[in-house]
């Protein structure tokens, strides 16, 4: 992979491009235009990733995966600041202003590729995130706004919440718990028991 091709993945997965305006939308229906936005992002971020899985080169692997969370923990930290200052909850009428309307959108489509990437990379994610409690402690607030954004309650991505906490001991493996993609991927770890 050179490092254009770096580049314009790190760009798709970390949603600093484009934002689309809704500006002009009726504020009700901002949200549900939303949710559609965030299908499309979520399908770039899981080819951008595909292709990652497709390198098939673990070291490359571990260097852009190195790469790719310390920004995508850099713009989750600084949409949190926004959000916090602006005293935006996540079930508020969806944001107008557009700096706010970004630090949402970034929050969560971030900790929604987050869970992408853990689950697809569990060892190499958990050999940098297993000591970064910077990084647990925003997770663990992305989680939860995601939880009561109502962006994840239904669709393709409603497991993804539970999926990733678990995976990540945020909460308690259920016993049946099992990481959907542990079959398709050669990195896979230690099965644990
Ligand atoms: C989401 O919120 C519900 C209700 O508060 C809670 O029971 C559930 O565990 C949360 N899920 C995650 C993944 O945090």
């Amino acid at each position: 992979m050179d490092p254009v091709q770096v580049l314009s993945l790190l760009l798709v997965l970390l949603s600093l491009g484009n934002c689309a305006d809704t500006n002009k939308q009726r504020k009700d229906t901002a949200f549900e235009i939303y949710k559609k936005l965030f299908e499309v992002k979520r399908k770039d971020q899981i080819n951008a990733l595909n292709n990652l899985i497709e390198l098939n080169d673990v070291n490359q692997q571990y260097k852009i995966i190195d790469i790719m969370l310390k920004g995508l923990f850099k713009v989750l930290e600084d949409s949190r600041a926004i959000l916090i200052a602006a005293g935006v909850q996540p079930d508020s009428p969806f944001p107008v202003d557009e700096k706010i309307k970004d630090a949402y959108s970034h929050t969560v489509e971030n900790s929604a590729f987050f869970g992408d990437v853990v689950l697809r990379f569990p060892k190499i994610v958990h050999h940098y995130f297993d000591r970064n409690s910077n990084w647990n402690n925003l997770i663990r607030w992305g989680i939860g706004f995601c939880n009561l954004s109502g962006i994840f309650d239904d669709g393709p991505h409603s497991q993804l919440l539970g999926l990733m906490s678990q995976e990540l001991g945020i909460s308690e493996k259920s016993p049946d718990y099992r990481n959907p993609f542990r079959t398709e991927n050669m990195e896979m770890p230690f099965r644990k028991r």
